[in-house]
C-alpha cells in the first residue's frame, strides 16, 4: 500500500540547512534557519532554564501522566505572562488554558477548536505569513484566505489596505495575526492601529487569533503583548496561540500554549472540554519537561529575575545588530535605503533583494537567506557583519 506514495521535495528550511553545513568556506554565514543566536553563533540554553531543570531533575519523583490540558501551574502562570498579572479577562472566568506542544501544536489546537465550532469559518492570514501557519490553519479543513499585510516599499504595514480588506470580510471570519516580531517581514502593528483593528473586529464581528512566538524579543515581555493584552479585554471571544522556544530557548521541548478567551465562564469551560477532547485525538497529552522549566522559572523571583534579565539582552543584541546592519549596508550600498531593517522588530526582515541576489550572496559569496530573501537578523555578529553588507553590496545594483 505505501508504495503508492509520492516522493514529497524536502522542506526548502531543511535544504538550506544541509547546503550551508556542506559549505566548508571559513567565511559563511547562515541567516536562514529561525533560531536565536549569540554573538558565537551558538542557541545557548538559558542560565535560568539550565537552574530550573537541575532543581527539577533532583525534585521529581515519577515520570507518570499529567493530562490531557497539561501543567496546571503553568497554564495559570502563561496566562500571567502574556495578559500580565492585572488582566480584567484573569478575573472575569472567561480565560481558559491548554498546555500545548509548541506555538505549533497551540496553533493546531486552535484551528480544530474553530473548525469543531464551525466548520465552514475562514480563517484569513497575513501577507506574506509564516509558511508553517498554512498547514497548521487548514489541514483539520479550514479554508484559509489572505489579506494584505507588508508594504515593501517602506517595511512597514499596509495598514489601509489591510484594514479595507478586513472590513470586506462576513461576521465570523477568523483574523490571524502575529502579536509581534513578524514572520517573515519584521513589520509590526503600532499600539494605535491595534486600537484601530480592535474598534473594527468589534463592527465586524471577527474572530482574532494571535500568534505570540517571540514575546519579549521585539520590543518587551510587556510591549509585545499590547495586543492581544488589548483585544482580550475588549472583545468577546479572542485565540491566543503561544510559543515558548524563542523566549525561553525551549525549541526542542516544545512547550506553548492556547489560551481561549469565551464570551462567559459556561463558554469557556465548553470550550475547554472540547480542546481536551481535541488533544487526546491528537496526541493525548503534551510534553510535560518544558512546561515544568517555565513553571519553575515564572514562578521563582530568582530565577524569574536572570530569565528576564538575559531576555532583555538578546532584544538588546538584536536591537543593535539592526541599527549595526544599517550603518554597514549603507556605506557599501549608498544607492538603496536599508533604513527600514532598524524600524522593524524582531529575529527576521525581508532583506528586499531580487531573487538573482539571493541566489548570487549563497552561490559566490556563501551567506545563506530563505529565497524570499527572508533574513534572520540574530544570525549576524560582530565578526560577520562586515562581510555580510560588502557581500550584499556586490549583489544589489
Ligand atoms: C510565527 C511563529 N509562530 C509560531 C511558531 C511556533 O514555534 P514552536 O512550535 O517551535 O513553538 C514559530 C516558530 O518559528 C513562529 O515563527
Amino acid at each position: 500500500m505505501l508504495e503508492l506514495l509520492d516522493r514529497l521535495p524536502p522542506d526548502p528550511i531543511l535544504g538550506l540547512m544541509a547546503a550551508f553545513r556542506a559549505d566548508s568556506d571559513p567565511r559563511k554565514v547562515d541567516l536562514g534557519v529561525g533560531v536565536y543566536r549569540d554573538d558565537a553563533g551558538e542557541t545557548p540554553v538559558m542560565q535560568a532554564v539550565r537552574q530550573a531543570e537541575q532543581a527539577l531533575l533532583a525534585r521529581q519523583t515519577t515520570k507518570s501522566y499529567v493530562s490531557a490540558v497539561g501543567n496546571a501551574g503553568f497554564n495559570a502562570a502563561m496566562e500571567r505572562l502574556v495578559m500580565g498579572e492585572e488582566h480584567p479577562a484573569l478575573g472575569a472566568g472567561r480565560l481558559r488554558t491548554i498546555q500545548a506542544p509548541g506555538g505549533c501544536g497551540a496553533l493546531r489546537l486552535g484551528a480544530e477548536l474553530i473548525r469543531a465550532a464551525a466548520p465552514e469559518a475562514v480563517v484569513h492570514v497575513s501577507t506574506p505569513t509564516w509558511a508553517n501557519h498554512v498547514p497548521l490553519l487548514s489541514n483539520c479543513g479550514l479554508r484559509l484566505e489572505r489579506y494584505p499585510y507588508f508594504d515593501s516599499a517602506t517595511g512597514g504595514v499596509a495598514f489601509d489596505a489591510m484594514t479595507g480588506a478586513l472590513d470586506r470580510l462576513p461576521p465570523r471570519s477568523v483574523v490571524l495575526l502575529h502579536a509581534s516580531c513578524h514572520n517573515p517581514t519584521g513589520a509590526d502593528l503600532e499600539d494605535g492601529q491595534w486600537r484601530e483593528l480592535l474598534a473594527l473586529m468589534r463592527r465586524r464581528s471577527l474572530l482574532p487569533f494571535i500568534d505570540i512566538a517571540y514575546q519579549g524579543l521585539g520590543g518587551g515581555v510587556a510591549e509585545d503583548a499590547y495586543g492581544p493584552r488589548l483585544l482580550c479585554a475588549e472583545l468577546p471571544e479572542v485565540l491566543v496561540a503561544v510559543s515558548c522556544s524563542k523566549n525561553f530557548g525551549l525549541y526542542r521541548e516544545r512547550t506553548g500554549a492556547l489560551h481561549v478567551l469565551s464570551a462567559t465562564p459556561g463558554a469557556a469551560d465548553a470550550a475547554l472540554s472540547q480542546l481536551a477532547r481535541i488533544a487526546r485525538g491528537l496526541y493525548s497529552m503534551p510534553p510535560d519537561h518544558g512546561a515544568a522549566i517555565v513553571h519553575a522559572i515564572l514562578t521563582d523571583e530568582r530565577l524569574r529575575r536572570s530569565w528576564a534579565g538575559e531576555l532583555d539582552s538578546m532584544r538588546l543584541r538584536i536591537q543593535q545588530l539592526r541599527a549595526a546592519a544599517v550603518q554597514r549596508l549603507a556605506a557599501t550600498c549608498p544607492r538603496r535605503d536599508f533604513g527600514f531593517i532598524a524600524r522593524q522588530r524582531g529575529m527576521f526582515s525581508y532583506l528586499g533583494v531580487e531573487p538573482h541576489a539571493v541566489r548570487e550572496l549563497r552561490e559566490r559569496h556563501h551567506v545563506y537567506m530563505l529565497d524570499d530573501g527572508r533574513i534572520n537578523i540574530a544570525g549576524l555578529a560582530r565578526d560577520n557583519i562586515g562581510y555580510f553588507a560588502e557581500a550584499v553590496g556586490k549583489v544589489v545594483r
